[in-house]
């Protein structure tokens, strides 16, 4: 994904006429069949045959041959397709630098509006603990769709919280990319913080907060809550669940455990699991 701009750059009108194509149709079939293209993009069969080896040798599609031609996007081919829709849709001007490459998502800094912004590409579906696929009627699903329900998600959980509760402000989300504000602090593993009870204090009140706006974060620790003098801000939204959902008390329970934990491993500080669990709960 380091040579997103230039893979960007590299694509002609005709490129992105596929791409789009296969984006339309993927949530019908998982390797969209060449006909379906071939009636949106007039190429012959052919040609159409022709530009998709060439994408797939850009790392941008895979193709498999059954009775007939399918292809599929890979993680690479969405991203670069998700920011096209976002630089038409005038929300990206500029990719800027990448900043966090992990398994779940690719992070980059971009300009948006004239301002620098984080532009997330999700390469997990949500979710990514349960079943992974679903029978629809041309069979199963690709798994690059999850990836575009899992952005929709945290898209979505950023704009219920946002105002509320201390999150980037949420841009846009197109594919599986949103689209957010850059928050100008560090994650919580990476600091030595010297109030180290206010911080814990504050985190528990936005998770307080969160709470009272039925949401449990889903993943919440030290690496997706950022510090910086002003306060914390939560990240990473994907794996948000909603309060009364199966399940959601005991994925509130890890939550707030795993920042208990932190905050006793590293700091010495002794917070009751049990009790802080009350407080949230309390309204
Ligand atoms: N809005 C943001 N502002 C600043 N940095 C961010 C922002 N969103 C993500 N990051 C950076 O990118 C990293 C990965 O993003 P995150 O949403 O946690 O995805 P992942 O699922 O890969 O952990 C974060 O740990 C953080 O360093
Ligand atoms: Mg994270």
């Amino acid at each position: 994904m380091r040579d997103l701009a230039n893979v960007y750059l590299s694509l002609k009108k005709l490129d992105w006429k596929i791409l789009e194509s296969i984006f339309k149709n993927m949530w019908d079939f998982e390797y969209v069949p060449s006909h379906a293209i071939i009636r949106e993009t007039n190429l012959s069969e052919e040609e159409l045959e022709a530009k998709l080896k060439k994408l797939a040798s850009m790392r941008l599609v895979e193709n498999k041959y059954t009775e007939y031609l399918g292809t599929a996007f890979t993680f690479k081919g969405l991203s670069v397709y998700s920011l096209k829709r976002l630089v038409a849709a005038g929300k990206v001007e500029q990719l800027g630098s990448l900043i966090g490459e992990g398994k779940e998502s690719v992070v980059y800094t971009v300009i948006s509006q004239g301002k620098e912004a984080v532009l997330k590409f999700h390469r997990v579906g949500y979710p990514s603990f349960k079943k992974v696929k679903e029978k629809r009627d041309y069979g199963t699903l690709h798994y690059t769709v999850l990836t575009v329900r899992s952005a929709r998600r945290e898209f979505q959980t950023l704009k219920r919280l946002y105002g509320h509760v201390s999150v980037p402000r949420p841009i846009a989300w197109e594919g599986n990319a949103v689209l957010m504000e850059l928050i100008d602090a560090k994650e919580l593993y990476k600091v030595k913080l010297e109030n180290p009870e206010d911080v814990l204090e504050m985190i528990i009140e936005e998770v307080k907060k969160m709470y009272e706006l039925g949401v449990v974060h889903g993943d919440l620790s030290q690496f997706n809550i950022l510090v910086n003098e002003e306060g914390v801000y939560f990240i990473d939204f994907p794996q948000s669940m909603e309060v009364g959902e199966d399940g959601s008390e005991e994925i509130l329970k890890r939550d707030v455990e795993n920042v208990l934990k932190y905050f006793k491993k590293t700091y010495g500080i002794e917070r009751d699991l049990k009790q802080t669990l009350e407080e949230i709960k309390k309204g």
